[in-house]
């Protein structure tokens, strides 16, 4: 299981594209396309986020995906970027370093893998531009697929034409991937319902503005993965972030606190209940109309929310584990343990939130249990994922 960042340029074969999709995720591959404009004259960004159940990215100047979820995080939080098709003018712009879209600026800079598969016609394909573009892109560290041999749709025949779906995604060394293969009915979990929440809450204050918070959902979608890697049952409720829905995983998206206590109350009964997302502990009376500043500051009224994981801890259907997330800045432990009896969680896994662990991808964690605390390594949130549903693996058995 993978995660691949798509980027589909323009061109008649960016209709495989969709099928490709639609065999990656078969595959249990996470799938994040990202359309050039070229490309969306050919498909929709609708019919790609259809089958890959993420959203489909267009423009670098999507101002709230740049806020939530900037270029270099797209890139970065993939194992691997695949460009199907890539058109001559896409293949001549990344040889040259022309970042001058989305597509572009996340080719340029990726850390990532990258492979290409050209398709286009026969003499642009021949042309020595791009036959120089093609070993540029190789002598650089690309995979520069070669084309198909066949009769194309501009009626002429030779190399040019789109490989196979299969044949792309066999070519991608995808096997490299970070996160585990779905375990199925012998994993660990399985026959355990496991409900994750994640990401941050937003609380309207009016049409157009919300009380947020920097959680990105990294660690809470990592964990779901992790669970359903394991053979559980997941149901992933997820605050407005803009991650793909991990392989096997029943996603529930809410904007709100409230709407998130709804949600996870609805997904009872559960045998565990990890609580990861930064619920938002205030709320206001959201304006129906939009707030005009020179009718002066803003006089908020802050209403308490409710706090899920304490609701869960008292509930008549409490899961058999609870493990909630402490983010603290000081005292992490005390504070942490503090909170695990308030909340009466089973565990509670604090991280010290000072630095940058917002939005990042590490993290470094202090399980705090019945029985004390113990200091994690700092790892990756994947890593920290894994460890984590080894750990309740351990004590479900
Ligand atoms: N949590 C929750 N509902 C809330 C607030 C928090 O379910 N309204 C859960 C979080 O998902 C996390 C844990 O409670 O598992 C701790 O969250 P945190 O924000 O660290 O604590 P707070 O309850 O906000 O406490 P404090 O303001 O004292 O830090």
């Amino acid at each position: 299981m993978a995660r691949l960042l798509l980027i589909v340029g323009g061109g008649i074969a960016a209709y495989k594209a969709a099928e490709l999709i639609r065999l990656a995720r078969k595959q249990g591959h996470e799938v994040t396309p990202v359309l050039t404009n070229g490309g969306s004259h050919f498909v929709t960004p609708m019919s790609l986020a259809a089958l890959a159940e993420s959203p489909v990215y267009t423009s670098l100047w999507d101002l709230k995906d740049e806020a939530e979820m900037g270029h270099i995080q797209l890139s970065r939080a993939a194992d691997h970027v695949l460009v199907c098709p890539a058109t001559a003018d896409l293949l001549a712009k990344m040889a040259a370093g022309v970042a001058d879209d989305l597509a572009t600026t996340l080719l340029l800079a990726t850390d990532k893998p990258v492979t290409v598969a050209p398709a286009m016609n026969v003499r642009m394909w021949q042309h020595a531009a791009t036959q120089r573009n093609v070993a540029q892109l190789r002598a650089d560290g690309i995979t520069v697929l070669d084309p198909d041999e066949g009769a194309m749709a501009c009626g002429e025949f030779g190399p040019g034409r789109l490989p196979d779906p299969e044949a792309i995604l066999a070519a991608l060394p995808l096997g490299e991937a970070t996160t585990a293969p779905l375990a199925g009915p012998d994993g660990p979990l399985s026959g355990r319902h496991v409900l994750v929440t994640a990401g941050p809450t937003h609380e309207p204050i009016d049409p157009v503005r919300v009380i947020a918070n920097r959680s990105s959902g990294k660690q809470g979608f990592a964990i779901a993965r992790a669970a359903a890697a394991a053979g559980a049952r997941v149901t992933l409720v997820a605050g407005p972030v803009v991650l793909a829905t991990p392989a096997g995983v029943t996603r529930i998206d809410v904007e709100t606190a409230r709407e998130m206590r709804d949600a996870v109350m609805g997904a009872l009964p559960a045998d565990v209940a990890i609580m990861v997302a930064a619920v938002a502990d205030w709320r206001v009376e959201p304006s129906d109309t939009k707030l005009k500043k020179d009718a002066g500051a803003p006089d908020l009224q802050f209403e308490r929310n409710p706090d899920i994981l304490a609701e869960l801890g008292e509930h008549p259907d409490r899961p058999g584990l609870l493990v909630g997330f402490a983010a603290e800045t000081d005292d992490v432990v005390a504070n942490a343990t503090a909170k695990r009896a308030r909340k009466k969680a089973d565990w509670v896994l604090a991280n010290d939130v000072s630095g940058d662990v917002m939005g990042g991808d590490r993290n470094r964690i202090h399980l705090v249990t019945a029985d004390g605390s113990e200091d994690w390594d700092e790892a990756s949130k994947d890593a920290v994922a894994q460890h984590l549903v080894t750990r309740i693996s351990e004590s479900l058995s």
